[in-house]
């Protein structure tokens, strides 16, 4: 039985285009080292699962069952993050390219930055490593936590992820973990954002099957 075999996307922005939000040193280790191995990770528990399916070795099968969830979920999360990202001066990073996706955000919380603070309260109350998501979920939105590589596919949209584990920002904000998450916003990716917001859960994870 053969398997698929996962890559690790391009960065659609070089290494030091986030700064002075994310540290180029943050960016290149954890696209090329950290997201790596979960890839690397994943494709190893995949063929290791077709050898256990094809001999019929359940219990093979079961204890496979957790590297793929936590390699295949950090290979998820990730791709979805490095989208959620765009360069501080870019025309994406403009709240105004995402109309549809603020008018949303108003119903829900008021204004923008309402949301905003209700997001960072939710990125500081994750306790251990996680990522905080705004989803869309049928046609309301709303804010919810994932622990470790945990990723959102529960047929919710994930329109806007935040990395919480302190790979994604230690060597830079050390314990200033709000510190990283209020510079966060200036590079955010609405355009991908409203994107999403206008599509299913689908047209999220398409990407990622094209990367097979
Ligand atoms: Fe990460």
């Amino acid at each position: 039985m053969s398997v698929g075999t996962y890559g690790l996307p391009k960065l659609p922005y070089a290494y030091n285009a986030l700064e002075p939000s994310i540290s180029a040193q943050i960016m290149e280790l954890h696209h090329s080292k950290h997201h790596q191995t979960y890839v690397t990770n994943l494709n190893n528990a995949l063929k290791s699962y077709a050898t256990a399916l094809s001999s019929n070795d359940i219990a093979g099968q079961i204890a496979l069952q957790n590297a793929i969830r936590f390699n295949g979920g950090g290979h998820i999360n990730h791709s979805l993050f490095w989208e959620n990202l765009t360069p501080a001066s870019s025309a994406e990073a403009d709240p105004q390219t995402a109309a549809t996706l603020m008018a949303a955000i108003a119903k829900v919380w008021g204004s923008l930055d309402e949301f905003k603070a209700a997001f960072t309260k939710a990125l500081l109350g994750l306790q251990g490593s996680g990522w905080g998501w705004l989803v869309k979920d049928g046609n309301g939105l709303r804010i919810v936590t994932t622990k470790d590589q945990d990723p959102v596919v529960g047929g919710e949209v994930p329109v806007l992820g935040v990395d919480m584990w302190e790979h994604a920002y230690y060597l830079q904000y050390l314990n200033g973990k709000a510190a990283y998450i209020e510079n966060i916003w200036s590079v955010i990716n609405w355009k991908t954002a409203e994107t999403r917001f206008k599509g299913g859960p689908d047209d999220v994870f398409k990407v990622l099957r094209a990367s097979i």
